[in-house]
């Protein structure tokens, strides 16, 4: 068995890839994995040290047709989680991440048409829907992006759903809520509001504070991709939902009581244009192939808290390169 990751060297991408490396998916046990990544800002091999010598490393673009056509060949199962991913990051520039989420796509679903590649799993986002007041979306809600990020990984979708469609690729799209878990980059909330507390900073709060969100472990997200690229039907679509639903103002609330600070170190700030209120996914079809999350959002949140206070060698650097950059 051959797995191809796409963006493998990214947070949620390393964690599929340090779980399928170490034996976490019995199914995939022995598994030669290759990791295809850019290595963009938000890509880190050193994320996937703990796995290191237990994958194959290509150092590419998911937009390269050419590379693609070399790579892909003799992989059973492909999953892409290759993506330009900060909505912040959209807002001000939105040209990478057509390029990637759109076009790589595109590019990806082609090389494994032609290679006849028999199990592909595009990773996706609740972001796709837009924002829903009460209630939860099933996977037949109506795509209404609002940022240039989710428009592009709602473009994506498309295009993955259109060659299941027109070619017959055994492609299935999941989506997912917002993730926490180590290894993520410091300039999205949890690792921003942690890094930032843990070295005497304040952290800015958009808004009035009362966007919800349906937080879940990358484990748990990780574990349902495996449920789809294991079981799950071609040219179908799989959410996995979250485990905690909270405002942001609870989840500062969180992070706050975790490092023992108080709201004075809370800076509020203009909120996010066009910013969503609510993302909510029911995970009924997937539960019903067998897949339940195994993370309760406090022993996820205290876990990950401890390895940002444990890996400040992993972010400083991030951190300090970021803010060169700027
Ligand atoms: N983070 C979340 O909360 C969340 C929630 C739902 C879905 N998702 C989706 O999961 C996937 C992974 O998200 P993440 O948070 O790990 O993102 P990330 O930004 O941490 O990682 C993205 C990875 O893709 C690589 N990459 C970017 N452009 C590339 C290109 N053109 N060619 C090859 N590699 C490229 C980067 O180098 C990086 O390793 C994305 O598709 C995202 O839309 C993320």
């Amino acid at each position: 068995m051959r797995v191809l990751v796409t963006g493998g060297a990214g947070f949620i991408g390393s964690q599929y890839v340090r779980d399928v490396v170490s034996g976490a998916f019995p199914e995939f046990a022995g598994a030669r994995v290759t990791v295809l990544d850019r290595l963009t800002y938000a890509g880190n091999l050193a994320n996937l040290d703990p796995v290191e010598g237990g994958f194959d490393f290509v150092h590419g673009d998911v937009c390269d047709a050419g590379l693609l056509a070399e790579v892909v060949p003799g992989h059973d199962v492909v999953v892409n989680f290759a993506a330009e991913s900060h909505v912040d990051r959209s807002i001000a520039s939105a040209g990478e991440f057509v390029r990637t989420n759109v076009q790589g796509v595109q590019a990806i679903m082609q090389a494994c048409l032609d290679a006849g590649v028999p199990r592909v799993v595009q990773v996706s986002t609740d972001e796709v829907y837009g924002s829903i007041d009460a209630g939860s979306w099933d996977e037949s809600a109506p795509l209404a992006p609002r940022s240039p990020y989710s428009a592009a990984k709602a473009g994506g979708d498309m295009i993955a759903r259109a060659y299941a469609v027109t070619h017959g690729l055994p492609v299935s799209i999941t989506r997912c809520g917002n993730n926490y878990g180590p290894y993520q980059f410091p300039e999205k909330v949890v690792p921003l509001f942690v890094t930032n507390l843990m070295d005497g900073l304040t952290v800015p709060l958009y808004g009035d504070g009362g966007n919800v969100r349906d937080w879940i472990h990358a484990a748990d997200h990780c574990r349902g991709i495996q449920v789809v690229a294991e079981r799950g039907e071609p040219g179908e679509v799989y959410h996995i939902a979250g485990t905690a639903e909270l405002t942001n103002l609870e989840l500062t609330q969180r992070l706050l009581d975790a490092l023992g600070a108080g709201w004075d170190r809370v800076e509020r700030v203009p909120d996010r244009k066009g910013h969503d209120r609510r993302y909510s996914l029911d995970d009924t079809k997937l539960r019903a192939l067998g897949y339940a999350p195994q993370v309760a959002f406090e022993d996820g949140l205290a876990e990950t808290v401890q390895w940002y206070a444990d890996r400040r060698d992993w972010w400083e650097p991030l951190k300090k390169r970021a803010e060169d950059a700027r």
